[in-house]
């Protein structure tokens, strides 16, 4: 398996991957990444593909959230065909988007996703850092993850791109 940035001829595949994976009608995480892809909030260097055999089998996407006046980044979507599910595809997305992350100096990572499966990557409930949801209903499923660039003074209510917030 490979890791590597997105490239334009990804987008088609990549939208593809969270349909299967998802598999929400309509297609609601794929085409909110079509939708991150063209915000401000976008980062070219966070979005990134597993390949296997020159075929796009995993996405993950990090982009520009804030915890007022701090940068912070929102996770997601994470997404691998379910034919490559529970093989480490997922894993190998989620240490390499925190390596980056971690090394464009950005101090936190943040996401909405299951309480089970992320604590692995060193995510914790994100209210332990003062951290909050734009919605109380989303505890505890709201984590986040450390960087070395990250102060304790960050605190408050995390906002994400505009395209989450459309939702
Ligand atoms: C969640 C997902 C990205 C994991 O990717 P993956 O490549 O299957 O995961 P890995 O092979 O790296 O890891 C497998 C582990 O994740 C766990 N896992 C997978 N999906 C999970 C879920 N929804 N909740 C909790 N744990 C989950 C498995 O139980 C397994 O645990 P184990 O190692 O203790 O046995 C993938 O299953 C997926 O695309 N699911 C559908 C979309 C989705 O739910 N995305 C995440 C939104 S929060």
């Amino acid at each position: 398996m490979l890791i590597r940035r997105e490239t334009p001829a990804d987008a088609e595949a990549v939208r593809a991957v969270h349909t299967a994976a998802f598999q929400n009608d309509p297609p609601v995480e794929a085409r909110l990444v079509d939708e991150l892809r063209l915000d401000t909030g976008w980062i070219p260097a966070l979005s990134l593909v597993a390949i296997e055999n020159d075929e796009v089998v995993g996405h993950v996407v990090c982009t520009r959230g804030r915890v007022s006046p701090h940068r912070a980044l929102g996770l997601g979507p994470l997404g691998v065909r379910p034919d490559r599910q529970q093989a480490g595809v997922g894993s190998a997305l989620m240490h390499a988007v925190i390596g980056a992350a971690d090394a464009l100096d950005e101090p936190v990572i943040v996401l909405l996703g299951h309480p089970d499966y992320y604590p692995r990557f060193g995510f914790r409930p994100a209210a332990e850092l003062g951290i909050t949801p734009p919605d109380p209903d989303w505890l505890p499923a709201f984590q986040a993850r450390t960087l070395s660039a990250y102060d304790p003074s960050i605190r408050g209510e995390f906002r994400y791109a505009e395209p989450f917030r459309r939702l």
